[in-house]
């Protein structure tokens, strides 16, 4: 027991690590039932995600009507893509970008992961680390590092609302004798259109979409539990009102 217990929580340091690659992660603010932020997180995933990304389980209309939009709102808000015609993506289709995959692989170097349900397989935390943690890195190709994912093939894309910092980390002495570089913070070294909390309130809503998006049922589930609870209640008292005509005659 105690040894299966051991084994037990040295697995967990382990799966965190996977995770985060050992960079501390952010806690995201996640409220699901906060609709405003989700449709700003909607807003900011279709103008600066969809471009490269898709996000290829989700219809438009569906996040319209979890998130209380109408048809007309998301193909004005949420719609920027189309097909080879040159028409118009419609609210019923499927998320898809406008990128191909020989595209990107030549671009970029890599396919571009979908991102549906990247909120479940990287966590909501990570992923506010994640855009947050963008930095200056001469030694790359995009010019940008990442302290999430190091070595990251995607280019900052927000940086235009952060604005560019750059990671100060200081050099210590390890008892191995090898120098080690710790980080120590970052700093903002051409302001963009947003301050810190602004951008963290933008990359906050972002994230708040992409947890919405990788289990939308989530929503459903709650409100079917409300509905659920209010057909007990009634249910009860017709039952209650029946078990005393029954038993009427019997008393
Ligand atoms: C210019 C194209 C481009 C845009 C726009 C873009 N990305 Fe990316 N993204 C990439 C590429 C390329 C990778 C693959 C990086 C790699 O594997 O090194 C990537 C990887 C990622 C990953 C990591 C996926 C994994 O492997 O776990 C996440 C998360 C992500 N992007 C989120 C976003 C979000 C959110 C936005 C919108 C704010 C966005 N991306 C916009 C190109 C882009």
């Amino acid at each position: 027991m105690k040894k299966l217990l051991i084994a037990f929580f040295m697995t967990f340091p382990v799966l965190a690590m996977a995770a985060g690659g050992g960079f501390p992660l952010d806690k995201a603010p996640i409220n699901l039932e906060d609709n405003e932020s989700l449709k700003r997180g909607a807003r900011a995933f279709a103008n600066y995600c969809l471009s490269c990304h898709s996000a290829e389980y989700m219809r438009y209309n569906r996040i319209g009507r979890d998130i209380g939009m109408t048809d007309v709102e998301v193909a004005q808000e949420l719609i920027f893509t189309r097909d080879k015609k040159g028409e118009k993506t419609k609210v019923g289709e499927l998320m898809k970008v406008a990128m191909t995959e020989d595209y990107s692989k030549e671009a970029f170097g890599t396919k571009i992961p979908g991102l549906t349900v990247i909120a479940r397989a990287r966590g909501a935390d990570w992923l506010y680390t994640y855009l947050r943690t963008f930095y200056l890195d001469d030694s790359r190709p995009t010019g940008m590092n990442n302290m999430a994912f190091p070595d990251v093939g995607m280019p900052h894309v927000l940086w235009e609302l952060q604005g560019l910092q750059k990671a100060n980390f200081k050099t210590e002495m390890g008892e191995d004798g090898n120098e080690k570089h710790i980080f120590e913070n970052m700093e903002i070294v051409k302001p963009g259109k947003m301050n810190v909390e602004e951008y963290d309130v933008f990359v906050a809503d972002l994230v708040n979409f992409m947890v919405y998006m990788g289990e939308p049922m989530q929503l459903e589930r709650k409100s079917l539990g409300i509905k659920v609870l209010i057909f007990l209640f009634f249910f009860a008292i017709i039952a209650y009102l029946l078990k005393k005509e029954y038993w009427k005659d019997v008393h």
